[in-house]
């Protein structure tokens, strides 16, 4: 209603100052600063931006800690693109991927498509995660954790560099205990509802939406991608340099398939 609001107002305002020659059509108005200073309606769209279009892209990924194709896509394109635009992108980070839960009498056992390392590597990312609440402070951690050459036995270094006020040990009572094994649940309760159905991994939902169409964009070109999707006005690293073409390596196409 409020957006609703907001967009009449600047309607109303430009109505006002039909007799300009603002050469854009409305939909552009806020589109650069540029634009909406010749149109004169910058102090509408600061307003507008604020309150809508600040909506980042919300992009959740689903993988699993030791598929190859996961950590590459997540090392040498999602984190960099991340920290480049995170005031316009949000992520989730869901470690499940392929693997499956039984019921055994009340506790959930986790079966996972590179054995019992990978269900604890994903555990361990998960207990992180849940512990430090939120991406900004957990993604340095998992970053490290799936650049290190040695991926099965980086945590605890990880998290001395990037959170040195979570212990080892804080995150394996996790691990070990029900906390752990609730978490994993849901994980695997997210993953499950994927529609449509997960076929590999990474996975990647965007905005809700998972097509092959947006996954494709997003192991080639990311970086654009994120920058195309955003509704409010670029920030400046969308301006800088020729986001239409990819400046970073391509993500290996080594799917993990379901
Ligand atoms: C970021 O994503 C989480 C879901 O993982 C969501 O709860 C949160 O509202 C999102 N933040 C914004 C600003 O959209
Ligand atoms: C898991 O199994 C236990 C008994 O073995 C049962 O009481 C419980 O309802 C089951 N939980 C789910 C979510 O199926
Ligand atoms: C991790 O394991 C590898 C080999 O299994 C070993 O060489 C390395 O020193 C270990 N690193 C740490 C930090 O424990």
């Amino acid at each position: 209603m409020r957006v609703f609001l907001l967009l009449l107002g600047l309607l109303v305002a430009l109505c006002d100052a039909s007799r300009l020659a603002c050469k854009y059509p409305p939909e552009q108005w806020c589109s650069s600063r540029e634009i909406a200073a010749e149109c004169q309606v910058e102090q509408q769209c600061v307003e507008f931006q604020s309150s809508n279009a600040k909506q980042p892209v919300n992009l959740w990924l689903f993988y699993e800690s030791l598929c190859g194709g996961c950590r590459n896509f997540l090392v040498a394109h999602l984190f960099p693109v991340w920290i480049l635009l995170n005031d316009i992108l949000n992520i989730t980070l869901v470690p499940y991927g392929n693997a499956e839960e039984r019921n055994i009498s009340g506790k959930w056992e986790f079966t996972c498509q590179h054995g019992p390392d990978e269900c604890l590597l994903n555990m361990i990312e998960t207990c992180v995660m849940h512990y430090l609440g939120n991406i900004e402070d957990s993604f340095p951690v998992i970053f490290c954790i799936e650049s290190s050459h040695f991926v099965t036995n980086a945590t605890e270094s990880c998290l001395q560099i990037y959170a040195p006020d979570l212990t080892m040990e804080k995150v394996m009572s996790c691990v070990k205990g029900d906390l752990g094994n609730q978490l994993m649940h849901q994980n695997a309760l997210l993953t499950e509802g994927l529609q449509p159905k997960h076929q590999y991994v990474p996975w990647i939902v965007i905005n809700g939406k998972h097509t092959e169409e947006l996954q494709t964009e997003a192991l080639d070109n990311l970086y654009g991608l994120v920058c195309k999707m955003y509704t409010g006005i670029k920030p400046e690293a969308c301006k800088c340099g020729n986001t239409e073409r990819n400046s970073f390596p391509k993500t290996t196409r080594s799917l993990c398939w379901h």
